[in-house]
């Protein structure tokens, strides 16, 4: 069942993670419909930028719903942008200078260059999560969040993603259990190759969180 509650007193609707109240920067979204899930819990996009790496081109040739989503969260608020990298993503024109509560990056995936279990694969993945860890940290605010939600089981584990954001001065303040069903309409993509339209097996999977140390 999903985890959405309303907070009378404040005005503020949560889900699960995630509140209205919130800035929150969503990178290598696939479909977008993990940003338009937060937007239509939260009743607008106002305090979102969903992010995509793929061009309004490119994600129009890959996805079946992408840009119906795109068309509705920027109808709910929601600032949208395409082609953004998180390698350089802080120097991005319209994320320069501005600072989120919440940063996530869902399933990081750097393409299916062969077997996940090779130690080539690994580390391309890893070295994506780097430059994610890399530039992520100087767009939060000093309380703020980076969240990852990834694969716990071999060879997903091997990533070492504690290790890795460790590296970049960020400690792990929790890590949460990972419940689809928490996000209605969240449509996970494998996101690269001919099936990037697909879902793939999510099978164990956690939100890893993590602040500034
Ligand atoms: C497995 S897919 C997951 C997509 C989406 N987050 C989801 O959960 O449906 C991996 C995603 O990582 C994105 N990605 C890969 N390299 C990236 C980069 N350098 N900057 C931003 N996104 C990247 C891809 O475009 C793709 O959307």
């Amino acid at each position: 069942m999903a985890v959405a509650w309303y907070d009378w007193a404040g005005g503020t609707k949560w889900l699960k993670h995630y509140s209205s109240a919130q800035n929150i920067l969503i990178v290598g979204d696939g479909d977008f419909s993990f940003s338009l899930a937060l937007a239509t819990a939260f009743g607008s996009g106002a305090n979102l930028v969903a992010t995509s790496l793929d061009s309004y081109a490119e994600l129009n040739t890959k996805y079946s719903d992408a840009t119906s989503n795109v068309t509705k969260l920027e109808a709910m608020g929601a600032t949208v942008l395409h082609g953004v990298d998180v390698k350089d993503m802080n120097l991005h024109a319209n994320l320069q200078l501005r600072w989120f509560d919440r940063i996530v990056f869902n399933f990081p995936h750097a393409g299916f260059n062969g077997r996940e279990d090779e130690v080539d694969v690994i580390k391309s993945h890893q070295e994506l999560v780097r430059s994610f860890f890399a530039t992520a940290r100087h767009m939060i605010w000093r309380h703020g969040e980076i969240h990852v939600t990834h694969k716990t089981k071999h060879p997903f584990s091997m990533w070492g993603i504690e290790q890795l954001a460790s590296e970049f001065s960020l400690v792990m303040v929790e890590q949460a259990a990972f419940q689809i069903q928490d996000y209605p309409g969240y449509n996970h993509k494998r996101g690269s190759s001919w099936r990037c339209d697909q879902n793939f097996a999510i099978g164990d999977c956690s939100t890893f969180k993590f602040r500034l140390f």
